[in-house]
């Protein structure tokens, strides 16, 4: 037996490790299969249920004319991009939708991202960095602490307003390294 072969077995046996330990603390997911589109009721496992865990709460998901322009499009441009938009051309109906989202923002261009995560990586990334410091509500959606720890920033964590001014405060007045920029939307 190779050398490699004893560390195939070994990674097995350290995830086998670590997915018992993930299920000694209750915290094992799976996915389960749905049989019909998003929607307020929803089938799984041959039964109906409500649906109140869904983000579409526009019912996006299924509206006809959301499905019928996908279903152009796929007949026009295919099923997949071939290559980032960067490097192999980027399609039409990307610029299209973005420029409609831009004129109905009234602003400069829109970029859009398919999906929250890579909008979260994408854009933290792109406008923060190591001299940078990022406040995180402790309830934040996963995506944007990957993405603060991915870009550099120093990282504060707070659970509330009163700790994000505390924390504020210290960045502006450089208790805490780092440039701290401020936005219209946020009043503290
Ligand atoms: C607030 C928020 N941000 C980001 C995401 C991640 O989105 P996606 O699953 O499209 O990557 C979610 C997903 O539920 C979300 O609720």
């Amino acid at each position: 037996m190779g050398d490699g072969t004893q560390l195939v077995i070994s990674l097995n046996e350290e995830l086998q490790r670590r997915l018992a330990a993930i299920r000694e603390q209750d915290l094992y997911r799976e996915l389960w299969r749905m049989d019909s589109p998003q929607g307020p009721r929803i089938e799984t496992a041959g039964r109906t249920l409500l649906n109140f865990s869904s983000n579409d709460y526009l019912g996006l998901a299924s509206h006809p004319a959301l499905k019928e322009a996908a279903i152009k499009a796929v007949e026009r441009f295919g099923a997949g991009s071939g290559a980032s938009r960067l490097l192999c051309g980027s399609l039409a109906p990307h610029h299209e939708l973005e420029e409609a989202l831009a004129a109905f923002k009234g602003v400069e261009a829109a970029l859009s991202f398919s999906s929250g995560y890579a909008a979260a990586a994408g854009t933290i990334c792109a406008l923060l960095g190591n001299d940078d410091i990022i406040i995180l509500d402790k309830l934040v959606h996963a995506c944007l602490v990957d993405a603060a720890r991915l870009c550099g920033a120093k990282l504060r964590s707070a659970s509330s307003i009163t700790t994000i001014s505390m924390i504020w405060r210290r960045c502006s007045n450089g208790l805490i390294g780092g440039t701290s920029y401020t936005s219209p939307h946020l009043r503290l």
